[in-house]
């Protein structure tokens, strides 16, 4: 079965490549269709945009698509950066533009007040009327300064208690096992394996 994956994105690419792998799916990525356009994320939510994606992503390349939308979500910002999570420092930022945002905002508040969530929704389109959508996340808190190397975006401010380390100090097995879009994905996985068996 071949599945396109709704992203031009080389971290995000090679993460969801390694969660599907094992499968008898091969993942296209739109790298593979040079001529679909850049996809606006114009939903108010994880879900509007992953929908968008995939149905968009379907209807140009004709076979079914898989599309995710991330982001974290800090309980003292009420969920923000949430949806804006790329846009978070304004257009054209970098990921340091948004951690040192973050990080801003949060300066002198303590550790119990720093919680946040990774929320990953994947919208996987079996033709434009059939869409499903499954859900991962993971809980951690922001860091006071950015820590680790590997990753990307916010990586470097997410500190995972379970391991005691930033997702920035985990190497992409260590954070496929335990993050957002390793849930989301493995469950995005069992529902391909089970479609393609069944229906
Ligand atoms: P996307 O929808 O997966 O492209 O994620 C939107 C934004 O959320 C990214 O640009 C990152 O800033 C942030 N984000 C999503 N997933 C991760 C992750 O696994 N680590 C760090 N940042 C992430």
């Amino acid at each position: 079965m071949k599945i396109i994956l709704a992203t031009r994105n080389n971290h995000k690419t090679e993460e969801i490549k390694r969660i599907l792998e094992d499968s008898k799916i091969e993942i296209l990525t739109l790298k593979d269709f040079p001529d679909i356009p850049e996809i606006e994320e114009t939903g108010k939510t994880l879900e509007e945009n992953a929908v968008l994606k995939a149905k968009q992503v379907y209807t140009a390349a004709g076979i079914p698509a898989l599309a995710d939308d991330s982001g974290l979500e800090v309980e003292v910002l009420n969920g923000d950066p949430g949806v804006m999570s790329a846009r978070f420092a304004g257009p054209g930022c970098s990921y340091k533009d948004n951690n040192l945002k973050l990080l801003g905002l949060l300066k002198g508040i303590s550790r119990e007040k720093r919680g946040a969530t990774f929320r990953c929704v994947v919208a996987l389109a079996l033709n434009p009327d059939d869409i499903r959508v499954v859900e991962g996340k993971v809980k951690g808190f922001v860091t006071e300064n950015e820590i680790g190397e590997n990753g990307f975006g916010y990586d470097p401010v997410f500190f995972y208690p379970e391991l005691n380390k930033t997702f920035a100090q985990l190497n992409s097995e260590e954070k496929n096992k335990v993050s957002h879009r390793g849930f989301a994905f493995r469950k995005a996985k069992e529902l391909i394996k089970k479609i393609s068996n069944i229906e």
